[in-house]
């Protein structure tokens, strides 16, 4: 049986940190910029744009994506997590905390998308020591660039 194309502009519901949205979306429209522009969810950062540099990364459905190459129409019905997202009230998530312990930050702009990718990896439960990590962190499946040396030791210590 055939499916037919969804018809634009597409009324979708997903939610974002737990929080309920309904939107009206065009079929062009990024869950990136329906995030930042649309939703207030500026925590999440637009980088390169193209899928190149992470830092627009969050979890759908808690795997980690590039937002900026995701449609928002493909967002329905679906979970994402920001990074305003990961504390809980004044209480920081581990990984956030590990990145401010290991001094982490770098200029900041970037962070963001490291830390929602860090806890997507946590999440994937693989062997956490630096050389995977950081392959992990750089190459599969969204390249992140620009961390620091010392973010793969952050997300080493958030996950014991
Ligand atoms: S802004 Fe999405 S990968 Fe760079």
């Amino acid at each position: 049986m055939a499916t037919s194309a969804p018809k634009f502009p597409l009324e979708i519901e997903l939610s974002v940190n737990q929080r309920p949205f309904a939107l009206t979306v065009d079929g062009c429209d990024s869950l990136l910029d329906v995030l930042r522009e649309r939703l207030g969810f500026t925590g999440t950062k637009k980088g390169c744009d193209s899928g190149s540099c992470g830092a627009c990364t969050v979890l759908l459905d808690g795997r980690r994506i590039n937002a900026c190459l995701t449609l928002a129409g493909a967002a329905a019905g679906r979970a994402v997590t920001t990074i305003e997202g990961l504390s809980a009230g004044d209480r920081l998530h581990p990984l956030q905390e590990a990145f401010i312990a290991h001094d982490a930050l770098q200029c900041g702009f970037c962070t963001p998308g490291q830390i929602v990718s860090g806890v997507g990896l946590l999440a994937e439960r693989r062997p956490l020591d630096v050389p995977s990590v950081r392959e992990w962190y750089e190459r599969e499946p969204l390249p992140l660039r620009g961390h620091t040396p010392t973010s793969p030791m952050a997300i080493i210590e958030a996950g014991r």
